[in-house]
Formats: structure tokens, C-alpha cells, sequence
């Protein structure tokens, strides 16, 4: 079985396939999720095409194709398939356009929205919903950039990577918190399709939390948000919204232990902001690669040793709420109960 007849309902969303940027007309571009591989291009009124990379014929991959007038000619005998996965030409059938099997190749429905191209992964449900709302916020006082990360490992462990605090003072030790022994406070709660954490830690202090961005020491509040299936947004906004930093992430399982991370990084510094982007990027780079190296360290060993049973405490609450939402989804149980929590650690 591959990873999509395992999923069970977690294909049923939008799947971030790539930056918009990345589509270009004329041009094919493979894209996999749960390890079906998808051909797509842009058609010449700006639309986004995806279909099953797979030529009806003799099942050759049409991204190796070319687009001609909107479609795509399959590299093998040029078989050519329009928007919808129709075939219109056989070359070897001459005029006789009538000889062209109906069978379309398999269509996804696509949509471009907040700087993405996004697909619906649910073969037998249509969009119920839009693609997850990514804060890019490209005006005067925000501004927006995306990071594209590839992690080897699976969606349920990086979400829970990047709503996870007590890893910072290890994981990214000097860059964005060191161990200091505070207590931190939190509430954690999970509803049908999100898990919402709100900290009590108004008195913390970040990696970027530094004079320069919070210079008048507003109190920072700190919201980590899990929303179904596959997004998580990290706030940290100082004073009532004066300064503020986001971190949006929306995954996009490729194949086990192989997932691609869309990453909106969101922020607002003050008069900061217009040239923070240059030092912002190097920093979070280099503190996303720090997660892509623990991630892959615990990939591998969870793939030698299997994966048992997690222990927990207090402060793992969210992520237990995190897997009891996801695996729901995935065995097609039923979706456990709202619950709320209060928790207490140290970091
Ligand atoms: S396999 Fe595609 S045209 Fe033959
Ligand atoms: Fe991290």
C-alpha cells in the first residue's frame, strides 16, 4: 500500500505543491504528495493544471512532456492531453479524432491563494473548504517571506517540532532561547480540528527579541496553533499588535520521512522592518536547519527502531492532542472530544 491508501482522510485538504512562482507557463512541473506524482503546468489564462503524471497509453510520465497550446504531449508517442485530462490528439491516429479513447487521465483541482499553488489531495470528496489562510501580509507595516524546506520525516512529528518549546533551549541553544529555569504557564486546548496553546510568559525572552526589535520591552504574547491537518502558526506579537513575528507552516507530505515545509515568515519590527529581511532570513534559516538536523536524526532512528509508544509530561500535552486529531483522521475513527488543559514546565 502507498502512503495515500494509508492516509485514510488526511487527503482530504489542500496541499501546498509550490510556490506560485514556480509554475510558470509553457513549463511542466512534477510535484509528489503521498507518493502520487502529479504533472502540472499553467495555462495561458493563469490557471494551474494538475493531473496524474501517468500517460493513459503506455503510462509514461508526461512531465518529461512538453505544453503545447495548453496541453501537454506525452514524451512517449505525443499522445496530448488538455486542462481536464482529456486526450484531444493521437499523432498515430492521423485526422481520425474519433479513434481517441474518452478515459481522461486522472484531474486534481488546484488553487492559487496567499502566494501558493495549492491541491486537493481527496480523490473522493470535492473542496469542502479553502486552502489554510497563510498570514502573507505584504503592506506597509508587515512584511512576508516563504522558506521551502525539505525535512526526513513525517507530518505528525514536524508539526509537533514546530509547536514545541522545551526543544528551543536544546535544539537552537544561543540562537533563539537559552536555559534559563522559568516557569512557563499554558493553556492548551483541543477542538474538532485544531489544537490552540496560549502562553502565560509574557516575560520571556527570544533569539530576535533583542533591543532592536522590542526596544521598549513590551510584554510578548505567545500563541502556538495546530490546525487540521497539516498547519501550524507560532505568534509572538509584542504590546497590542506594535511589533509581532509569525511563523506559518503548512506541510506537504512527499513520502514516508520525506515532507516539504512551506514556511511564512511574517513580521513587523518598526521602522525595522523594510531592511530586517536580509539578517531575518539568515537567522531563520539557520535556525530551521537546525530543526531539519534534529528532525532527520529522530527520522532515521524511529525508522530502525520502529516507533513505540511516546512517553510524555505536561509539556508534551499538545502534541498527544495533535496525534489523537491526526490519527482519527487517518484510521477514520471518530474525532475525539473538545478539552481544555492547564499546563506548567520549565525552560
Ligand atoms: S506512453 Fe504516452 S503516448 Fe505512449
Ligand atoms: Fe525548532
Amino acid at each position: 500500500m502507498n502512503m495515500y491508501q494509508t492516509s485514510g482522510e488526511l487527503v482530504n485538504s489542500w496541499y501546498a505543491a509550490g510556490l506560485a512562482s514556480s509554475f510558470q507557463k509553457e513549463k511542466t512541473l512534477k510535484v509528489e504528495l503521498f507518493e502520487i506524482p502529479l504533472v502540472c503546468w499553467r495555462k495561458s489564462d493563469g490557471s494551474v493544471v494538475a493531473l496524474l503524471d501517468k500517460c493513459n497509453h503506455r503510462n509514461a510520465p508526461l512531465s518529461e512532456g512538453k505544453i503545447v497550446h495548453d496541453c501537454v504531449v506525452c514524451p512517449y508517442h505525443g499522445w496530448t492531453y488538455d486542462g481536464s485530462g482529456q486526450c484531444v490528439q493521437i499523432p498515430s491516429e492521423g485526422p481520425h479524432t474519433e479513434r481517441i479513447p474518452q478515459k481522461k487521465v486522472e484531474y486534481f483541482p488546484t488553487r492559487e491563494a496567499h502566494g501558493l499553488v495549492w491541491i486537493w489531495m481527496g480523490r473522493d470528496t470535492a473542496p469542502d473548504k479553502e486552502p489554510f489562510p497563510m498570514p502573507m501580509m505584504i503592506q506597509e507595516k508587515w512584511h512576508s517571506y516563504y522558506m521551502v524546506t525539505h525535512f526526513e520525516n513525517n507530518v505528525t512529528d514536524l508539526v509537533e517540532n514546530f509547536m514545541d518549546v522545551p526543544h528551543t533551549i536544546y535544539v537552537h541553544k544561543g540562537w533563539f532561547r537559552d536555559r534559563k529555569q522559568i516557569r512557563i504557564g499554558a493553556t492548551v486546548e483541543r477542538t474538532a480540528d485544531s489544537v490552540l496553546v496560549t502562553y502565560d510568559q509574557s516575560n520571556d525572552s527570544i533569539g530576535f527579541n533583542g533591543r532592536l526589535v522590542n526596544p521598549k520591552k513590551l510584554p510578548m504574547k505567545h500563541t502556538d496553533n495546530f490546525y487540521m491537518p497539516n498547519n501550524t502558526r507560532v505568534d509572538y506579537i509584542f504590546g497590542e499588535e506594535e511589533r509581532g513575528f509569525i511563523i506559518t507552516s503548512t506541510c506537504s507530505p512527499v513520502k514516508p520521512f520525506s515532507t516539504i515545509v512551506y514556511t511564512l515568515i511574517t513580521y513587523k519590527f518598526g521602522w525595522l522592518t523594510p531592511i530586517a529581511r536580509l539578517g531575518l532570513n539568515a537567522y531563520t534559516r539557520k535556525v530551521i536547519n537546525q530543526d531539519v538536523w534534529i528532525m532527520k536524526l529522530h527520522g532515521e532512528n524511529i525508522r530502525q527502531l520502529g516507533q513505540s509508544d511516546y512517553r510524555s509530561t505536561q509539556c508534551d500535552t499538545m502534541h498527544l492532542y495533535i496525534e489523537s486529531l491526526r490519527k482519527a483522521a487517518e484510521k477514520g475513527d471518530r474525532i475525539p472530544g473538545p478539552i481544555t488543559k492547564e499546563i506548567e514546565f520549565w525552560v
